[in-house]
């Protein structure tokens, strides 16, 4: 490394880096900056290329505009949701500030859908009920056609360029700089230029967002890689519940992309191969309204009794042509657009063949309710074994995040509510932090190494007869997707555990066939490739060892829920090369309500 010394590395001086330009990442640089601070956004792509843009159906808040709703039917539905792993002070600190930031985004400019009383249009989604109220079915999702999170999206976009943002695009965080007194910026390569550069900063977010790539089968997009949570592995700090990986019942059959789940809120439904609505079977009450995790295994088990649609039976069909073109035009232009060009089907007159698909990382960087990365579990080693611990200048939210808001299941609804609401709450937080933390530490003269050396492995090694790394990162899907999917054992998953460790050795020796430094692609997806092995050892790690079923993390040999042995957080590390597992207690104990006790979920 000698021909690189530290005079070659832009150096960057702000109040606050976020990493990552989705919503959470510019609802939280929007608060900074409107107070004032310095603000960058380190962000992979450009910022309305992040995948916020792809969210569909909406965003829940009890605003009541359909039929009479409450914040705590919206947190009673949460924690059941969650298949009572959610911390409860996080989830009743997220339903009840949601109305108000609905509203606020309103004023903001997000050009939500209207009812005709010109109040914001709001659709019934998977687990909402008014169950612990006045009963029947809740309309709590807030939506801007099926393209909502595009709205919001752009909308924070342009509050934060008239805030003053900094923005670095196509920007790949490399290493997180830590010393004993927390993290004081992170290491960046330049993907357009090929230089690095060092952010300096009093805090750091990481807002990445999920690792949904680590699944050969996704509705996420390929930057769904997991940087946030790989970084803090790097850190040697854990990641939380990473076993909870939801599977959303309607992706494309085959190749994977949403439909939102607004289509079945809209009055869609689902049919298996004999033309049955199965889901009556599943969920008496709530039919295709259940939540997430019970109608992809519904859709599983009817494939596996031989009802799947289609020539290799493996598919259900999701009907919508009976709402009739007027409203799904109006309603689902885009759920309307993405069947016709990736199924090659018109749902105003056929239906949809879909599939579950992996969707949402429920597990991430584990932090309290104020966005703070916290750690420490039961195990009293290393790090872990005290009291839980704020890890000091570093914040992680929204799907990068495990604020545990959503558990071992998350609602439909809740990822874009979740974004906004911890996104602000960090932002006020660090504030906080910044009274206190007003200058910039003296680094350790030799804090770029680490960084520097992940690209230069990449670039300087010419050995030919190595491993494409594409290679590498289809094998890896694969385990994934054949090993931890919807249903679980434990053999299967023991036989991923080490198909995924022979995987890693393949890494080890990978290369790149592009050296070049300006735009490496290639370069991009190897790194990209290391973030996502580590998340997915932890995440088969994880779930190899809860030997319960729990909202997404469904076994067939431990089919019911254990709340004895496993009501309980697992944080995953990786230290030495090998995954560590340590737990540490779920919140039971909301902020102001009484706690909602475990009981058996039916929909
Ligand atoms: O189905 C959907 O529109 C997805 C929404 C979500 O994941 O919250």
């Amino acid at each position: 490394m000698s021909y690189l010394s530290n005079d070659q590395i832009e150096h960057h001086f702000h109040d606050v880096v976020i990493i990552g330009a989705g919503g959470g990442g510019l609802r939280c640089a929007l608060q900074l900056a409107d107070a004032n601070h310095r603000v960058a956004v380190v962000s992979k792509v450009l910022p309305t290329r992040s995948h916020t843009v792809a969210a569909q159906g909406g965003m829940n808040a009890a605003l009541g505009n359909v039929n009479s709703d409450h914040w705590h039917w919206h947190m009673y539905d949460t924690v059941k949701g969650s298949d009572y792993l959610g911390d409860q002070d996080a989830i009743e600190y997220m339903c009840r500030a949601a109305p108000r930031l609905v509203r606020e985004l309103e004023h903001q400019g997000v050009p939500f859908s209207r009812l005709e009383d010109g109040t914001i249009y709001q659709r019934p989604f998977g687990g909402q009920s008014r169950e612990f109220g006045e009963g029947g079915q809740a309309s709590r999702t807030c939506a801007a056609a099926d393209r909502t999170g595009h709205a919001i999206l752009h909308t924070m976009y342009q509050q934060n360029l008239r805030t003053g943002t900094h923005f670095y695009d196509e920007f790949f965080a490399l290493d997180l700089i830590m010393d004993k007194d927390g993290c004081q910026g992170v290491m960046a390569w330049d993907i357009a230029e090929g230089r690095y550069h060092l952010f300096q900063a009093k805090a750091v977010i990481l807002a990445t967002g999920g690792a949904g790539r680590v699944f050969q089968m996704t509705t996420n997009a390929h930057i769904c890689t997991g940087d946030g949570g790989a970084l803090v592995l790097d850190a040697s700090l854990p990641v939380e519940d990473m076993e909870f990986f939801q599977f959303h019942p309607t992706g494309i059959a085959d190749v994977g992309p949403l439909i939102s789940e607004a289509v079945r809120g809209e009055g869609g439904y689902l049919l298996n191969a004999e033309g049955e609505r199965f889901m009556e079977r599943y969920a008496p009450t709530a039919k295709d309204l259940a939540s997430r995790d019970v109608v992809s295994r519904a859709i599983a088990l009817e494939v596996k009794a031989g009802r799947g649609c289609g020539p290799n039976k493996d598919h259900a069909l999701l009907k919508v042509d009976h709402l009739g073109k007027d409203v799904i035009m109006e309603r689902l232009p885009n759920i309307h657009e993405l069947a016709l060009r990736f199924a090659d089907v018109d749902c105003t007159k056929e239906p949809i063949p879909v599939m579950p698909t992996a969707h949402y990382t429920m597990g991430g960087v584990p932090t309290n309710r104020f966005g703070e990365v916290v750690y420490a579990g039961e195990k009293g080693k290393g790090m872990a074994g005290e009291k839980e611990k704020v890890m000091p200048s570093l914040y992680a939210i929204g799907e990068a995040a495990c604020t545990s808001v959503h558990g071992a299941n998350r609602l439909g609804g809740n990822s874009l509510l979740e974004i906004i609401v911890f996104g602000r709450a960090c932002g006020d937080q660090v504030i906080k932090h910044l009274e206190d933390k007003n200058y910039h530490a003296k680094l350790d003269p030799d804090c770029w190494k680490d960084g520097v050396e992940r690209v230069e492995r990449w670039l300087s090694d010419d050995s030919n007869e190595s491993i494409r790394i594409s290679k590498i990162r289809d094998e890896m899907q694969k385990v994934m997707q054949d090993h931890f999917s919807v249903y679980r054992t434990e053999e299967v998953m023991a036989e991923g555990v080490v198909l995924l460790e022979k995987t890693l050795e393949s890494l080890s020796s990978g290369s790149i066939e592009d050296k070049n430094r300006i735009f490496n692609t290639e370069l991009v997806e190897a790194l990209e490739l290391e973030n996502l092995m580590a998340l997915a050892r932890v995440t088969a790690s994880g779930a190899l060892a809860r030997s319960e079923s729990r909202g997404a993390h469904a076994r067939d040999d431990y089919p019911e829920r254990d709340d004895e042995q496993w009501m309980k957080h697992t944080l995953a590390s990786i230290k030495d090369g090998k995954v560590e597992l340590d737990y540490k207690p779920v919140r039971t104990i909301p902020m102001s309500v009484e706690s909602f006790p475990p009981k058996k979920r039916v929909y």
